[in-house]
């Protein structure tokens, strides 16, 4: 596939510093190489110019620093239709979840019929009203489903922002067994958080819960997105290399690497010749 990398090194969505460091740890842990090996055509759109100052404004019941969190979001939205539009598919490395605002709404402006498949041990569809940490990355959700509209405040820094996704265009996984016919022909934003793995797989990420898919189940639900051969962006979020030793950074980009491979289509029992179909 013609794949566009975007690096989103973004992490005031939440408090912890170092996942502005993620597009950076992929990256040297060789996930460019690995895509261009298994024949993919990866155009690198760089890392966006994110700005990092934090907002005066926030406080715990409502989003915090949304100014920085909205100006990012524009970005980010501007460069993920670029990619969307010029025919490839975005591959959106993160950076804290947040950055599912811009790119969902990004992806928004060039595929109306987007649906999301959000994986993640965690809802994120938080409100800044029922939020209990004022954390944008437990939120993006809130902001772009239309059913949330009447109970979300007015933000600054998210004016332009309109709710593009129903309630039934998200699927949260969960989702076991992604039959391509049942779900029609529209174009999927996948959304990994890497604390839908165990943390025993993914250690380096700011939210941790127990009880995480094993690999075999994150790489089957990965390779049931390539299959469908309509995957249009992913997000990668939350890995953040300055949490845990250096052994915890190794394994989570190590797995995270192996994930997103296996959305462009490598597969566990080895990679098909180009051009054919699988049965
Ligand atoms: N639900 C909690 C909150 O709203 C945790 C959200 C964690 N989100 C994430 N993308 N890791 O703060
Ligand atoms: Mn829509
Ligand atoms: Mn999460
Ligand atoms: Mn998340």
């Amino acid at each position: 596939a013609k794949i566009g990398l975007v690096g989103v090194p973004f992490s005031k969505g939440q408090q912890r510093d170092g996942t502005e460091k993620g597009p950076g740890a992929l990256r040297n842990g060789g996930l460019l190489e690995t895509l261009t090996s298994i024949g993919h055509d990866v155009h690198d759109y760089g890392d966006l110019p994110l700005d990092f100052s934090d907002d005066k404004e926030g406080q715990i019941g409502v989003a915090k620093n949304p100014k920085t969190v909205g100006h990012a979001s524009k970005m980010i939205a501007d460069k993920v239709s670029e990619v969307v539009k010029s025919g490839r598919t975005c591959l959106a490395l993160g950076g804290d979840h947040s950055m599912a605002i811009g790119t969902i709404y990004g992806q928004h402006q060039v595929q109306p019929d987007q649906v999301v498949l959000w994986i993640d041990a965690h809802a994120d569809i938080n409100t800044p009203l029922t939020s209990g940490s004022g954390n944008m990355h437990g939120m993006p959700l809130s902001f772009l489903v239309k059913e949330l509209d009447p109970y979300l405040p007015k933000i600054p820094g998210f004016e332009f922002v309109k709710p593009c996704l129903t309630a039934k265009d998200i699927a949260y996984i969960g989702l076991r067994d992604v039959d391509p016919g049942e779900r029609g022909k529209r174009p999927i934003h996948l959304s990994f958080d890497v604390d839908s793995l165990d943390p025993s797989l993914a250690p380096s990420t700011g939210t941790p819960v127990l009880g995480g898919l094993s690999l075999r189940e994150g790489l089957y639900i990965a390779e049931e997105v390539a299959n469908t051969g309509r995957l249009s962006v992913i997000d990668v979020a939350e890995v953040n290399p300055s949490l845990g030793s250096e052994q915890d950074v190794e394994t989570t980009v190590k797995n995270t690497i192996e994930f997103i491979t296996k959305c462009f289509g490598k597969r566990r029992q080895g990679v098909y010749p180009p051009g054919y179909h699988i049965p």
